[in-house]
């Protein structure tokens, strides 16, 4: 063979190995983006937006750098993305900020019923939560609504999508002994429950010693606590509640003073710190008593801001002995003696007082203006 047909022979072997390696190498590319769309464990093919709303701000910006890289690459294929990939991205999630309950722990009575008020994001409705709990035994669940069964504990648990919040639940148990109240072991004497004519304890031992040592370290950071009023009879009561109808209205007395057999300076429990003064809250001694009663085993009864609950104007000086564990929890929960114990405070008699002091305010008008 002629040295010029052996070149042009090696000429056509170089352009044939050249048009082999060419197609090799773009069979081994399809074959790659065809395996890259299909594999589970491979970011499926979709627009950076429509991957945005369905992620968190992390996974959204990996996502979004590997939508972008795929996106690419596909342009050189026919292959659009598929409506499978596109579904799997569009579920509603949960916008940032999740749900919270408004309350720390709940409590409800057996055969009572207390609503969980939550906290949602913007677009999400109570309807869309699920409810559970950790046992049926103790609680019955009605969306939101929580009733008592049974004495105990157990937990809420409020949920939507990815997002839950659980929340305690005490189950509290009213009984009544020799005509007094008692919800778990505490006496409870409010507008709703009273006391025994002849019930007549003194000033307990327990709450004395209590406040004795409160007393003492009020005293150790100079301020000066000392018992104003506390135990009071029924019959002394009696005399305090109706000097005060007498000397303004019955509607005044029953904001400020409780009714013979409803007050709680008849259980021995209660004390009223220092003179009955309005301005007691702002003072030294006032301020010391509300941040460290607890601390003691005693709760501000009547608090600001709790009237409707507790059925009585704020009492700064009035303290009620409970114990430290529950007056801690109360204090820390922020909750009055009514909600912990998920007890009412309204005279039997409410709404015609209501018509009552219509009336009065009617009657009074008159002599008030001349
Ligand atoms: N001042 C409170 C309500 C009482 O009379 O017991
Ligand atoms: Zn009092």
């Amino acid at each position: 063979m002629s040295p010029e047909k052996q070149e042009v022979r090696r000429e056509r072997l170089k352009y044939i190995l050249f048009v082999i390696i060419l197609c090799v190498l773009l069979g081994f590319g399809i074959f790659t983006i065809r395996k890259r769309n299909t594999d589970p464990n491979v970011t499926p093919i979709i627009s950076a937006e429509e991957t945005t709303e369905a992620t968190s701000p992390t996974e959204e910006t990996a996502t979004e750098t590997a939508a972008t890289e795929v996106t690419e690459e596909t342009a050189d294929t026919s292959e659009p993305a598929t409506e499978e990939t596109t579904e799997e991205t569009t579920e509603p999630t949960l916008p940032v900020g999740a749900i919270a309950a408004k309350v720390q722990h709940l409590y409800v009575r057996i055969n009572h019923t207390q609503r969980i008020e939550l906290e949602l994001p913007p677009g999400v409705k109570q309807n869309d939560i699920c409810w559970s709990t950790d046992d049926p035994d103790v609680v019955d669940l009605a969306a939101g609504q929580v009733t008592g069964l049974q004495k105990g504990t157990c937990t809420v648990t409020a949920s939507y999508g990815d997002e839950h919040v659980d929340i305690p639940v005490t189950v509290r148990e009213l009984t009544i002994k020799n005509g007094i109240t008692y919800v778990d072991g505490l006496l409870v004497v409010n507008k709703s429950y009273s006391l025994p004519r002849d019930y007549d304890p003194g000033l307990l031992p327990i709450t004395e010693e209590a406040f004795d040592v409160l007393a003492e370290d009020a005293a150790k950071e100079g301020l000066e606590l000392y018992i104003g009023s506390s135990y009071r009879s029924y019959d002394f009561q009696q005399k305090v509640y109706n000097s005060m109808v007498s000397g303004y209205s019955k509607q005044y007395a029953d904001d400020l003073s409780a009714r013979p057999g409803h007050s709680e300076h008849q259980s021995g429990y209660s004390i009223d710190c220092n003179s009955i003064d309005n301005n007691f809250a702002e003072t030294p001694a006032g301020q010391w008593l509300a941040a460290h009663a607890h601390e003691y085993g005693f709760i501000i009864r009547f608090p600001e801001g709790k009237e409707k609950i507790t059925g009585y104007a704020y009492e700064s000086w009035h303290i009620r002995y409970v114990g430290i564990e529950h007056a801690t929890n109360m204090y820390e929960q922020g909750l009055t003696l009514e909600e912990y114990l998920d007890v009412k405070s309204v005279y039997d008699d409410a709404e015609e007082d209501t018509e009552d002091e219509t009336e009065e305010a009617e009657e009074n008008d008159t002599p008030d203006e001349e």
